[in-house]
């Protein structure tokens, strides 16, 4: 940790252009809220004191951050960006070191540039250093106004003069500045602008009255600063993003036969030689092993899938833990709670939840195995069910090693099955059974013999 380093996000706005009653910085790209990621690369960057300014709704985003470690600042009426740092003087009290100011609303800048732009600060022995941006298109930014090396000012757009609006230099919204400079230049701020704000932007022209030194450095690619104010930008955010998770992968060893349908989260890992077919989501917290295939329609999400395992076509996984060699799908429903020890089976229309097998047990079609410890080399039959719920309780079934189930099987839970063991096809098991046991239950088959003849006859 860097004793003289310090970060302060702004995101207190509303982001009336999200239409949404979702605060913005809630608004999630590619599985992670977009606060998330300024939060993460600032601290990548070594930034580890941290203050977030929130407002508009700001008790739900702190919860839903409620596991970082930073500071929550309350800016109760949006006054405007320098009022918000102002806002957070209080939090960052005795620290006098280097200050990063970062807007919650751009999630594609990452630490890498974050480091270049410190140390460019560094060297130049700035008081401020902007952070800008070569826009083919600069509406809507701040304009940066120079002198050679020295910024003079910022200028808003809607404050800007005919031809200070050609200036195609924007302002990102990302600072470094001296902190005790920066807070006492905030106090001087005046709101005699088109917006009628404290806008921080103007403690360039304060630094430079000061006779201070004023920096900007461009960022190599403008999309890595674009700010999210409405949700095309979200959507053109989110597939900037999963192109980089997706070329991340490919050069990590990671197949895709089309990468630009394949929905990885950020949070996702993937193991080399596995190939991703089109149309694939991948989500949450979910590992993928090495040399698995994944095909089209397949849903993951927080879930555990071990090397060698085949998703087939349409299968969704959700809390799963998947071992090593299985075949799941075409059309599989795995479950919250499902545990698939390895090499097993589960086939279309087969439904899992709250369900231990262990190795090599099958469930090859249209199935549901629920509050179920399975153990190895099980066969179940097409149709099985355990009936796990009396419309009160859920109960257990439980079924030992090598069992082999016939078709079309309910177990009434709770139910034990000891094991090798044989289940006749068509049974309603509402009794345990003993290990090495056959057990039918149905009742046995009468044959009237001419019947059918005979109702014919009668017919006619
Ligand atoms: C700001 C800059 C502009 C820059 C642009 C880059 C100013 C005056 N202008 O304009 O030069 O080109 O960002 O994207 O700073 N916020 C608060 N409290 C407030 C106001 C804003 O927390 O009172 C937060 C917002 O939630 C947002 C960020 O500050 O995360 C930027 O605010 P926004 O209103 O979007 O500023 P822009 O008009 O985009
Ligand atoms: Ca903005």
């Amino acid at each position: 940790m860097h004793k003289g380093l310090a970060a302060v996000i702004l995101a207190a706005g509303k982001g009336t252009r999200m239409k949404s009653a979702l605060p913005k910085v809630l608004h999630p790209i590619c599985g992670q809220p977009m606060l998330a990621y300024p939060i993460q690369a600032a601290r990548k960057a070594g930034f580890e004191q941290m203050s977030v300014v929130v407002g508009h709704q700001a008790e739900r985003v702190r919860e839903v951050f409620a596991g970082e470690q930073v500071s929550w600042v309350e800016q109760a009426e949006q006054l405007g960006t320098g009022h918000a740092l102002l806002c957070a003087a209080e939090s960052l009290a005795g620290f006098s070191g280097t200050l990063l100011l970062l807007c919650g609303d751009v999630p594609l800048l990452q630490a890498d540039i974050l480091e270049q732009f410190l140390n460019y600060h560094k060297h130049e022995k700035a008081t401020v250093t902007v952070l800008t941006a070569e826009m083919n298109n600069p509406e809507g930014y701040g304009r940066i106004i120079r002198n050679n090396e020295q910024v003079l000012k910022i200028v808003e757009e809607k404050d800007a003069m005919l031809e200070e609006r050609s200036i195609t230099e924007i302002n990102t919204g990302t600072y470094l500045f001296d902190a005790k400079f920066v807070f006492e230049a905030l106090k001087g701020l005046k709101t005699d602008n088109a917006q009628g704000e404290y806008y921080l932007t103007d403690v360039v022209a304060a630094a430079v009255a000061a006779g201070k030194k004023t920096r900007a450095i461009s960022v190599p690619d403008p999309t890595q600063v674009m700010g999210i104010n409405d949700r095309r930008q979200l959507a053109e955010a989110e597939a900037v993003m999963r192109w980089h998770i997706n070329s991340d992968l490919m050069l990590a060893g990671v197949s895709m036969i089309d990468p630009t349908t394949v929905y990885v989260d950020k949070t996702v890992t993937v193991g080399p030689d596995t190939v991703l077919h089109p149309n694939v989501q991948l989500r949450g917290v979910t590992k993928i092993g090495s040399n698995c295939t994944v095909e089209t329609g397949v849903v993951v999400v927080d879930s555990t899938v071990g090397d060698a395992t085949v998703l087939k076509a349409g299968s969704a996984i959700e809390e799963a833990q998947i071992g090593p060699g299985c075949k799941i799908g075409p059309m599989a429903h795995l479950r919250p709670g499902t545990v698939l020890t390895g090499d097993n089976k589960i086939g279309n229309f087969v439904e899992t939840k709250k369900a231990l097998l262990g190795k090599g047990s099958q469930s090859s079609h249209l199935t549901y195995i629920g509050d179920a410890e399975v153990g190895s080399n099980v066969n179940f039959g097409c149709g099985t069910i355990t009936c796990n719920y009396d419309g009160a309780n859920k109960h257990k079934t439980t079924i030992e090693d090598d069992v082999f189930i016939g078709s079309d099987v309910q177990f009434i839970a709770p139910v034990k099955i000891g094991r090798n063991s044989l289940i006749g096809a068509g049974s309603t098991i509402t009794k345990d059974v003993p290990a090495d046991s056959l057990a039918i239950a149905r009742s046995e088959q009468k044959v009237v013999e001419g019947w059918a003849l005979r109702k014919k006859q009668k017919k006619s």
